[in-house]
């Protein structure tokens, strides 16, 4: 353990230094960077089979093959994710396969079933965008050398991901009709979806250490405006409505419904109209966790039980 105090390693940290091992770091910040890991690590795993789920819908095989290209993606950076875990001493074979489901700390958007094509090409769109504003963040900034070089390839990754995303928005809003209309009814749920994905406003927000460490750069408020302002411009300008526009006076996007608000997981619909709701009633939804949570976790990790149970 390093024999400097907490106060110290974010003084030298402040300077420009960079960890390299375990042995470098003080409780604080070795306890706020397994928070951090941990939420990145079952984020990518868990959009695995959310996607994987999704790409049984995809019109062809060559389309279902690039969908599966990103499945592939997304378990190699969860591996990554808890590989750095064990660097730092926390089982990856308990965090995979010894808690419950609801112990997952992925966000409650990869809760949720995505039941067509256009969900996983949205999701993509939106979700895989969030993954760039805040993997990037930390690959700019973080103060933890091995995650800065692992964030490299997982950075050129999700910009493959987002792409598809983008390219098939695109293709769907051009199409007109039917097609349209799910995309729209896509964007509807998962706008605020993401919005709420990054998290506490800054004014709420109590002191996590990450930014102290520097394990990553910007504010969840900073993190959202980035999120707005290529998603915003990206949904306009394929005719898309989206609850959010940019506000000059006040040179940020701002939203045009309660934030945050209820969400109904079977309708797949927020409730705008019932009113903004406190962030405590938030964290219960989250830790009640969403519809497909057992779902997901169960389809990644039964093939470790008998071959009877995954075979029916
Ligand atoms: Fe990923
Ligand atoms: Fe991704």
């Amino acid at each position: 353990m390093a024999s400097y105090t907490e106060d110290e390693l974010k003084k030298k940290i402040r300077g420009g230094y960079i960890l390299e091992s375990p042995e470098e770091m003080t409780p604080g910040y070795r306890r706020a960077l397994i928070v951090q890991l941990t939420v990145q690590a079952d984020t990518e795993l868990m959009s695995a089979p959310a996607y994987w789920f999704a790409a049984r819908h995809a019109p062809s095989t060559n389309t279902q093959v690039s969908a599966h290209a990103i499945i592939q993606d997304e378990l190699a950076h969860a591996n990554i994710a808890y590989r750095l875990l064990e660097d730092l001493g926390v089982s990856k074979e308990h965090l995979v396969y010894g808690r419950e489901p609801h112990e997952f700390k992925h966000p409650y958007g990869f809760d949720q079933p995505l039941d067509n094509w256009a969900e996983l090409v949205v999701a993509n769109g939106f979700f895989d965008r969030a993954g760039i504003c805040l993997l990037g963040d930390v690959h700019r900034n973080t103060s933890y050398g091995p995650l800065k070089r692992a964030l490299v390839k997982v950075d050129m990754e999700e910009t493959f991901h987002l792409r598809h995303g983008e390219v098939w928005m695109r293709r769907l809003a051009r199409a007109g009709g039917a097609a349209t209309e799910l995309l729209q009814r896509c964007v509807d749920w998962m706008f605020p979806m993401t919005i709420e994905w990054f998290g506490l406003p800054d004014d709420l927000k109590h002191h996590s250490g990450q930014l102290d460490y520097k394990l990553k750069g910007l504010t969840n408020d900073e993190l959202r405006q980035v999120w707005m302002s290529s998603t915003v411009p990206l949904c306009e300008g394929l005719g898309l409505s989206v609850p959010a526009h940019y506000d000059e006076k006040a040179d940020e996007y701002v939203l045009e419904y309660p934030f945050p608000c209820e969400y109904d997981p079977d309708a797949k619909r927020w409730l705008f109209d019932d009113g903004e709701i406190t962030w405590q009633a938030v964290f219960e939804r989250w830790k009640g966790r969403g519809p497909m949570n057992k779902i997901y976790v169960d389809s990644v990790r039964r093939s470790r039980g008998s071959v009877a149970s995954w075979l029916n």
